[in-house]
């Protein structure tokens, strides 16, 4: 048998054994005989193959920005976890090197973040040669079946030449459980005011604070968040930065993600805005914010080691849910990330808001197009004029396939019940609203890829970021009578479906 015929055969039994074991019912999802590939976005990050979660160890070097993520290699839901590994110029172009990290005798290596210690304080760095190092969570499955509360413990790897190779430290935990079943996805940065290393902590529905000098040994310095915010699930993968206001005045972001609890059920990621003194987080009111009124964009902290000539705080995102993550009907991969972003701070009727912008490396794919047909490599629809009136924009296909996005002076709102397939899980069909805080709605930009919508009012005020599976892409929009001026531009941009 010719590979080819033997690789789609292949597909094919993967596919249909995937359904089988899954109870997916939808009919629509079992003629995929191409394992999902149609889903596979054309300018959002997948991994090769498998399984993928949250964003890990996002830190750039020499040119290189790095993104790490939660990877089980050998099946297409969650398991034993890795850090896969992939590098890009530019945060468009991503190429994949080997896994980062394995599983070992201290158990999966769960979420966490990476650095440079450029100043050598951790002794891994040699010959002048600054040490990449990777602060994450161990996690002992079996200590975890046998009923134990000790089984997540952060650990520490390092990499002399640009990632490629790592090295587990042998003083590994560098952290111990102190008696608390959720303990994990360490985010470390440098707090150059008093030198020291500072660790933001996930534990159990709540934040604490770690300081270190050589990120080997680690002190407790303060605990943020019990009355704070949204506490219907637990708390995961924090990330605490400065991020100067619009008028260069300091303020201190705290994301942290929440499962379930999220604005549209399910897990999403709140923020706080605040101040730190170097051991406390200070809160500025008692708001609940959302980085993403949408249903899909999870587990997303920031780029550490971003040139100050750069200066820019860069985001990505985990774009799923954990209520249907395993379920989406791709089954030669799971799960993408969004687009990468830039988080500025924007006052918002008086309120300091995190904005949230398509980073310009991207939109320079983009290219104006005359016409009224969406692209099937993905396309932006930019409407301006909106002042506030109420708008409906739909996207629509020749299988009568619709998604449905409504603006109105307070409410933003996403109809995907009739998107394509749907009915791998109950919860994807709801319809999601959310009441906006915006002044006045006056643009929205639509970022349409093969699976997801991911939807900026003004500029980036309020964020949606939802999947959705056509069955055949989107080739049509239609966008409510108005005054709206309305720009249709077309990914033209490199494939990383044929990566
Ligand atoms: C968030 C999360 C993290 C954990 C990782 C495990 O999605 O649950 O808290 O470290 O995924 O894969």
């Amino acid at each position: 048998m010719k590979p080819i015929y033997y690789l789609i055969l292949l597909s094919i039994l993967f596919a249909c054994n995937q359904e089988a074991e899954e109870g997916n019912t939808d009919s629509s999802a079992a003629v995929d005989v191409g394992g999902g590939e149609r889903f596979r976005p054309a300018f959002h990050f997948t991994p090769p193959s498998a399984w993928m979660n949250d964003p890990n160890g996002m830190v750039y070097y020499e040119g290189e920005y790095h993104l790490f993520y939660q990877h089980y290699p050998d099946d297409n839901v969650w398991g034993p976890m890795h850090w896969g590994h992939a590098v890009s110029v530019d945060l468009v172009n991503w190429e994949h090197l080997p896994i980062a990290l394995y599983p070992d005798s201290l158990g999966y290596v769960f979420s966490g973040s990476a650095v440079i210690d450029w100043d050598n304080t951790s002794g891994f760095g040699k010959d002048g040669i600054p040490p990449m190092v990777a602060i994450f969570t161990h996690h002992d499955p079996e200590m975890e079946t046998a009923g134990f509360d000790l089984f997540q413990y952060q650990s520490v790897a390092y990499s002399l030449d640009k990632g490629r190779n790592w090295a587990l430290y042998e003083g590994n935990p560098v952290l111990d459980n102190p008696g608390i079943r959720d303990f994990r996805d360490p985010k470390v940065f440098w707090y150059s005011q008093e030198s020291k290393w500072v660790m933001t902590l996930a534990v159990k529905d709540r934040v604490h604070f770690y300081t270190s000098a050589d990120l080997k040994s680690w002190e407790f310095l303060s605990e943020f968040g019990a009355d704070d915010g949204a506490h219907d699930g637990v708390w995961e993968c924090p990330d605490l930065f400065m991020l100067p206001d619009e008028d260069g005045d300091e303020k201190w972001v705290l994301l942290v993600s929440v499962n379930p609890g999220g604005p549209q059920g399910g897990s999403a990621t709140q923020y706080f805005i605040g101040q730190f003194d170097g051991s406390e987080f200070i809160k500025e009111d008692d708001y609940t914010r959302w980085l993403d009124v949408g249903a899909d964009n999870y587990a997303g902290v920031t780029w550490s080691d971003i040139p100050a000539e750069d200066g820019r705080r860069l985001f990505i995102g985990w774009m799923s849910n954990w209520q249907y993550a395993r379920d989406v009907p791709t089954y030669n991969w799971r799960s993408a990330m969004t687009i990468p972003q830039e988080l500025r701070i924007t006052y918002v009727k008086g309120s300091p808001e995190v904005r949230s912008v398509p980073v310009n490396e991207l939109d320079t794919l983009f290219v104006p197009k005359n016409g009224s047909k969406l692209a099937s490599s993905g396309s932006k629809l930019s409407i301006e004029g909106i002042n506030g009136s109420f708008i409906t924009v739909q996207f629509s296909n020749g299988g009568g396939e619709e998604v449905t996005l409504m603006v109105s002076e307070t409410h933003i709102s996403l109809d995907r019940s009739k998107s394509g397939i749907v009915n791998f899980h109950p919860d994807f069909k709801k319809i999601h609203r959310f009441k906006h805080y915006m002044e006045v709605v006056k643009t929205l930009d639509v970022y349409i890829d093969r699976s997801s919508l991911e939807i900026f009012a003004n500029g980036g005020e309020l964020l949606m970021t939802e999947l959705v599976f056509p069955s055949e892409p989107y080739s049509d929009y239609t966008v409510s009578t108005g005054d709206f001026k309305i720009t249709l531009s077309h990914y033209t941009g490199p494939d990383l479906a044929e990566l």
